[in-house]
């Protein structure tokens, strides 16, 4: 697995550092409970009290472990800079996100242009530890932090007529050298339904395990759909629009028998050329089965009420 020369060992295990600060912090009672809670209701504190040496305990809510701060930085997909998963972060090492702006725009009635630094301040970054599940089916469980996108689309204020959310990566070939690669319609976009996108699983994410997003996540500011395949998470945002008709994904646009509009994690409907139906965690042998909705049907299946996951896939 790659590991970049400048990064200090150290640097390599700072779960460990993040895990003692938030017991740190817990022990103080400085923060309210709930800041150190994940999004869906587990009390990840519950296991960690006497703990000598710092081990990996960030659990989600089914108590699976979060993958460490290596993993989830050195195993990525980032076709704008490579199809190597394990060569993304050295590619994407200088990749510039300062200056960097998200055009909000489209059936709203107040378009914005926001400054990364203005998001930054006007949301708490809340942690979400979640579990991401590629469609090429492995998967990592990953402690987000980030915001709902709710709370941004509120500011700028959807008209009645937006049924539609569409992202955009930056398109920017001399720094993303895959973007000449004629295949692919560049940039990369992808697309939810608005109550799909209201969610409040649905975040904007900025960091991973306290730190700032590093650019092979998708820095500066990147979707997580967490009961979506991985690929609906689109990284190094732009732009976000509000539109009245369903957006073309990028994987809609090269494959659309293979790549559908809505991408829902379902180990019933197997990919044209492989089954969904279980799953690699990375750093374990063997697989697990793949859960409907990656887990998080009870929150979710509603939205899909009467519609054919099949035919919707
Ligand atoms: N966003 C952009 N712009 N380009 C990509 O190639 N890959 C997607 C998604 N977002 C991708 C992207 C896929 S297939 C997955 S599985 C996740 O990012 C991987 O996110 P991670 O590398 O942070 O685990």
């Amino acid at each position: 697995m790659y590991r970049d020369p400048t990064i200090r060992s150290s640097d390599i295990t700072p779960e460990s550092v993040y895990l003692n600060r938030r017991t740190f912090l817990r022990g103080l009672g400085a923060l309210g409970a709930a800041a150190l809670l994940s999004a869906c209701g587990v009390n990840a504190s519950d296991t960690r009290s006497n703990q000598s040496a710092p081990t990996n305990t960030l659990r989600d809510e089914l108590g699976d472990p979060a993958n460490t701060f290596e993993q989830i930085t050195t195993y990525n997909n980032f076709y704008e800079f490579t199809t190597n998963k394990e060569d993304v972060a050295r590619r994407a090492a200088n990749f510039v996100t300062k200056p960097w702006t998200v055009e909000v725009t489209g059936m709203v009635h107040q378009p914005r242009i926001f400054a990364i630094e203005d998001i930054l301040q006007m949301f708490d970054q809340e942690e979400r530890i979640y579990r991401l599940r590629c469609v090429e089916g492995w998967s990592m469980v990953i402690p987000w932090q980030g915001f709902p996108l709710h709370k941004l689309l509120a500011i700028v204020e959807p008209t009645a007529h937006a049924q539609y959310v569409r992202f955009e990566t930056l398109y920017d070939p001399d720094q993303m050298p895959g973007q000449r690669d004629r295949y692919f319609p560049w940039p990369y976009v992808e697309g939810l339904r608005l109550d799909e996108a209201m969610h409040d699983l649905t975040i904007l994410s900025t960091g991973l395990y306290g730190r700032t997003l590093l650019p092979q996540n998708g820095a500066p500011l990147r979707l997580v759909v967490p009961w979506k395949y991985g690929f609906k998470s689109i990284k190094s945002i732009v732009k976000i629009e509000l539109t009245d008709t369903m957006p073309v994904s990028l994987w809609m646009a090269v494959a659309p028998h293979e790549y559908g509009f809505y991408a829902n994690v379902n180990p019933d409907v197997p990919h044209p050329r492989w089954s969904q139906a279980t799953e690699r965690r990375i750093g374990e042998l063997g697989r697990r089965k793949t859960l409907p909705f990656n887990g998080y049907a009870e929150q979710v299946a509603a939205l899909y009420a009467g519609m054919d996951l099949r035919q919707n896939y």
